[in-house]
């Protein structure tokens, strides 16, 4: 792991910042692009932890993009290059920024998160065991934590400013976005969904849900934005050892969480660093589930 600085926030006088956010930092380009940059950050327990996991960035930005090249055929994206020598010069001259940025088309995000569930995990799980429903949609009886759903469903929640997103029902997200948009964003992210869910599981990968954003270009045509189908916008689990009726182990984040539930720590900020070996590990797994998705080692030059 020589060799390798870690990036834990980014600050360019010579370019906009306009979004931090717990993992990302968005600078503007100009009126038509903007830069997303993948930092090294990870949050556990919904707080951003002071220790980097090395390679963290690189994986999320090299991801990301393998999943839009290979989705592009079911909806148009915002992706324009992760290659750190096709940048504006503005970009190009900051190595720092090399394999964890990528440039965008700017666009017009819809306020809603499209999510998909596979999987019952998560406040879907929490929705079904409290009212039999998730988002507003009936369940069979008698499911477990973590089963999977007969097929898959789409979830949305309202981006909250603050806090956490909420769920909210298909009819909520009608009078948000319209009726056609609605209808849109589900099939497409159905779609996605469905097809993601297939690959990642003959390589060993349960996608259990996904989170995608979307939004309009300068025509008015929808793209799929920000971050495709990473372990920070999904729930990885690992195929093999998948068991329903209790939680599953997160594939990426189970060390650190295994570790901070060893310590005296509320879960209110600041969180506490971790231990080199536990950041350690946890950049292997980072690592480890790019090469079983995209079937290739990440450079870590
Ligand atoms: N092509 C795009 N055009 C305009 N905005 C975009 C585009 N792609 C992504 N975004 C926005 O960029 C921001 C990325 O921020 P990021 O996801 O890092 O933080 P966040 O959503 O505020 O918080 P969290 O860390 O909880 O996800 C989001 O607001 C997202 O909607
Ligand atoms: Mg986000």
């Amino acid at each position: 792991m020589t060799g390798h600085s870690t990036v834990t926030q980014t600050e360019f006088s010579d370019l906009e910042l306009v979004h931090r956010g717990k993992v990302r930092d968005v600078y503007r380009i100009d009126s038509d692009r903007l830069l997303l940059v993948a930092t090294d950050r990870l949050s556990a327990f919904d707080c951003i932890l002071p220790t980097p996991i090395p390679y963290k960035g690189r994986v999320l930005t090299a991801l990301s993009g393998f999943w839009f090249k290979r989705l592009k055929h079911i909806v148009p994206n915002h992706y324009i290059t992760s290659d750190h020598d096709k940048m504006p010069d503005e970009v190009r001259k900051h190595p720092e920024l090399r394999g964890r940025s990528t440039l965008v088309k700017n666009a017009e995000v819809f306020p809603i998160e499209s999510v998909v569930r596979g999987y019952l995990e998560g406040s879907g799980w929490k929705d079904y065991q409290a009212t039999g429903k998730v988002c507003g949609r009936e369940l069979p009886p008698g499911l477990r934590q973590c089963d999977e759903l007969h097929k898959p469903i789409f979830t949305p929640a309202t981006k909250a400013v603050t806090g956490h997103d909420e769920n909210i029902s298909q009819l909520e997200a009608v009078n948000i976005l319209g009726h056609d948009t609605a209808v849109e964003l589900k099939r497409i992210s159905l779609e996605i969904y469905r097809e993601a869910r297939a690959y990642a599981l003959e390589r060993g990968i349960i996608i259990a849900d996904t989170k995608f954003e979307f939004g309009r270009d300068t025509k008015g045509n929808i793209m799929l934005v920000d971050e495709v189908l990473t372990p920070d916008s999904s729930r990885f689990w690992n195929a093999e050892t998948y068991e329903p009726g209790h939680a599953q182990a997160s594939f990426d984040k189970q060390f650190v969480r295994e570790y901070l539930e060893t310590l005296d720590w509320d879960k209110t900020p600041p969180a506490p660093p971790l231990p080199d070996e536990i950041a350690e590990a946890t950049s292997q797994r980072y690592l480890k589930a790019y090469a079983l998705l995209t079937g290739q080692e990440l450079s870590t030059d």
